[in-house]
């Protein structure tokens, strides 16, 4: 048994010396050499803060790398006050481990927390949110006494990411969120909970421009994409949903000083069994102008688990316009579907299955 071992361990070593990436003039910063120990036991968070620390300290491209291992980590929080570098690559191949007690990732509603980031991009790795204890405590007592429990992954007021071939599984809330961002590239990602997982939206994204989402998989308890105040040029392809409650936008008009969304283009989605297909939503709140425009959803198919497939669920005060449906069919398991409108505008072309209410 010895012997093969040893010699795959001869191959992983030549194969990390010679890996070009590695080996190219980048600076790269090891967790490993940071003290991180991928035991799936020991506590990471501080040798993946120091190499990020270390990253942020040069101004010339540097590579963060995690070797394949099991890293559990706490809060994490990689702030870029203080980092000199707009372009650091953090190149994961392995699993990054939520603690097993909920309770120890607190309030702040975030595990690991990008804020204020400039030019960081994420190749590959797992995150494992650990999530099942705290839904089950959601799902026993109608979440009374349960926390809120941590977005997975989370950037804040950040410009030019790149997620690139992660897989999210098991977020104790939701998986990602890009919350006050400019230029975000999310692809090839594969994001996964039960279908009964309370609150583990797939993908949340709010005060945001220029988000795209391609070529992933997402399926889970919640939204497969939400999308709240003040997204604008959000681009969706080649997703596939379900389980999960679709691609849904709002609920919006909540509050009185609230952004709109603009400009959202939803094309090639398939949907298996979500809860929903597509879905707008704006709150009937005393105030003006449309909440909602300029929305496409271009060659969308699937199944909706309910009969109600589209629901544009818009206000008088708040209403959705200048949306698009173009080649739609999504069916009620094996059954005709339905689509519901109230005050949202728009037009239909090629087949659109519901019939469109627009
Ligand atoms: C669509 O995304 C899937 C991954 O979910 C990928 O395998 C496939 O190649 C993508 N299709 C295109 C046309 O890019
Ligand atoms: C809408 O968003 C897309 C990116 O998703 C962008 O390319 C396009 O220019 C935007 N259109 C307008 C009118 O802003
Ligand atoms: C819509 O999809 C269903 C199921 O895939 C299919 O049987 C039906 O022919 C499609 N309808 C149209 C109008 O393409």
């Amino acid at each position: 048994m010895a012997a093969p071992k040893l010699i795959q361990i001869l191959i992983l070593t030549l194969f990390y010396y010679s890996s070009p990436s590695l080996a190219s003039q980048q600076p790269t910063y090891n967790v490993v050499s940071f003290g991180a120990k991928p035991d799936g036991r020991s506590d990471t968070t501080k040798a993946f803060l120091s190499a990020w620390g270390a990253a942020c300290a040069t101004t010339a491209p540097a590579t963060i790398y995690v070797p394949p291992g099991r890293y559990v980590l706490g809060n994490a929080y990689f702030t870029g006050k203080s980092c000199k570098n707009t372009a650091i690559t953090i190149r994961i191949d392995g699993t990054l481990v939520a603690p097993s007690d909920y309770n120890a990732l607190g309030r702040s509603g975030s595990w690991l927390e990008f804020e204020r980031v400039a030019g960081v991009s994420i190749y590959g790795g797992t995150l494992d949110g650990r999530g099942a204890k705290l839904w089950s405590c959601k799902n026993s007592n109608s979440g009374r006494s349960c926390p809120k429990g941590a977005t997975s992954l989370a950037f804040y007021n950040s410009n030019n990411i790149i997620i690139n071939g992660l897989t999210s599984l098991n977020s104790q809330m939701f998986h990602i969120l890009v919350d006050g961002c400019q230029n975000a590239k999310l692809m090839n990602m594969r994001i996964s909970a039960p279908g009964n997982s309370p609150n583990t939206d797939g993908i949340h994204v709010q005060q945001s421009t220029g988000v795209t989402i391609m070529n992933s998989h997402i399926g889970t308890g919640d939204d497969c994409v939400s999308i709240g105040p003040g997204a604008s040029n959000l681009w969706i392809e080649n997703l596939s949903c379900g389980p999960g409650h679709g691609i849904s936008i709002g609920s919006l008009g909540w509050d009185m000083q609230e952004a709109g969304v603009q400009n959202v283009t939803v094309k090639t989605a398939t949907f298996t069994g979500t809860e929903n297909g597509v879905r707008m939503k704006t709150w009937a709140r005393p105030s003006n102008g449309v909440k909602i425009s300029y929305v496409t959803y271009q060659d969308i198919h699937g199944t909706s688990a309910t009969q109600v497939a589209v629901n544009f669920d818009c206000s008088k005060a708040y209403p959705c316009s200048g949306i698009t449906l173009d080649e739609v069919n999504l069916t009620y398991g094996d059954k005709p579907a339905t689509a519901s409108c109230a005050n949202a505008g728009g037009t239909a072309d090629g087949v659109v299955e519901p019939t469109s209410c627009l």
